[in-house]
């Protein structure tokens, strides 16, 4: 190609250099200008000229007009796309960025020390075994050796569906499920689940709650096992400066019957405000199961014996994070729950 005076090399290195629009423009008027432009006054004296040399520079003209129209469009496009790629880098939403880290709940304070006492009593050999939260009057009473008119009814009073289905009143019926379940002993199992109860929400006590029912059935069995269960079993949860009493009342599925009691953390059993200065808390019931509710549960009570408890875990909770009020658990406030 014919390039007079160098001018097609000359705009398309001005082309080139050009960083904005505006600067390309400037170089398409220089060069392409109607009246002033370098391409338009060469052709401004072609009149004089011989009509050989006069079709030459018309052509070479043409040429360069032509090659630095392409080269301004070719610039102008590649500016473009550098300003599109940059919007990209500076402005767009990178959809796959990841984004602010949501912040991370934790486990109820009740299901982590439910799951501790599991692992506490799995690790002695109890299996965990679930059962229904509606229960029928013969597994949550009349299995449990508490006949209809049993004056003993009135403390495990609870919400009946009808006069044979209510919410059952504590884990105990869990037992009966259990023996008719596995049928032959060894039995050691434990029920971790809720229970209810017809009683106003208060301090201490709630409509529900749940409860850890634990039983052994096995040969031979004495007090003397269920007291190491219990002790082994608070000593893991609270310390091996704990201790534990039994004291003797009255359940109608066990006999002999006890109350459980812990030595209180605070003052170590000396006695003081938290344990109300009797040195010891009271956990749960316990006892040797009675023959009437082996029998109950298919299991011939002249060859095997058995041991069960229940208490609250709750009020194991409530021991171990010094809580006073039971209601707190259930309220939902974070600035309580998002201490444990
Ligand atoms: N079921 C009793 C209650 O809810 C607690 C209990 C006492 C469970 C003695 C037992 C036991 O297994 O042997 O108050």
């Amino acid at each position: 190609m014919s390039d007079p005076l160098g001018l097609t090399t000359q705009a398309l290195a001005a082309i080139g250099q050009a960083r904005t629009d505006e600067e390309l423009e400037k170089v398409e008027v220089e060069y392409l200008g109607r009246k002033s432009g370098h391409v338009s006054r060469l052709l401004s004296n072609i009149g004089s000229l011989p009509p050989a040399e006069k079709a030459a520079l018309g052509k070479a003209a043409n040429d360069a007009k032509r090659a630095i129209e392409a080269a301004l469009a070719a610039r102008r496009a590649e500016l473009e796309a550098a300003r599109l790629a940059d919007l990209a880098e500076t402005e767009a939403i990178d959809m796959t960025f990841p984004g602010p880290p949501l912040k991370r709940g934790h486990i109820h304070v009740l299901t982590q020390v439910r799951r501790e006492i599991e692992t506490v009593l799995e690790s002695l050999g109890y299996k965990v075994e679930l059962g229904p939260e509606v229960e029928t009057e013969w597994y949550n009473f009349e299995a449990l050796n508490i006949p209809a008119g049993h004056p003993a009814r009135e403390a495990w009073d609870s919400f009946y569906f009808s006069p044979e289905l209510l919410l059952r009143a504590h884990t105990s019926p869990v037992q009966i499920r259990a023996m008719q379940r596995i049928k032959e002993p060894p039995i050691y199992i434990i029920n971790p689940g809720r229970a209810y109860r017809r009683d106003p929400p208060e301090a201490t006590r709630l409509p529900y709650f749940s409860q850890v029912e634990g039983l052994a059935v096995d040969k031979g069995l004495t007090v003397g096992d269920l007291k190491g269960t219990l002790l082994y079993m608070i000593q893991s949860l609270y310390g091996r400066d704990r201790k534990v009493r039994v004291r003797p009342s009255y359940f109608p599925f066990t006999e002999p019957s006890f109350e459980f009691d812990v030595s209180c953390g605070i003052c170590g059993g000396m006695g003081c405000k938290s344990c109300r200065h009797k040195g010891w808390l009271e956990v749960g019931g316990c006892g040797m199961v009675h023959p009437q509710v082996l029998r109950n549960g298919g299991i011939d009570p002249t060859r095997w014996n058995g041991y069960a408890w229940g208490f609250g875990i709750e009020r194991m909770a409530m021991l171990k994070h010094d809580v006073d009020d039971i209601r707190l658990f259930y309220e939902s406030d974070l600035r309580f729950l998002e201490q444990f």
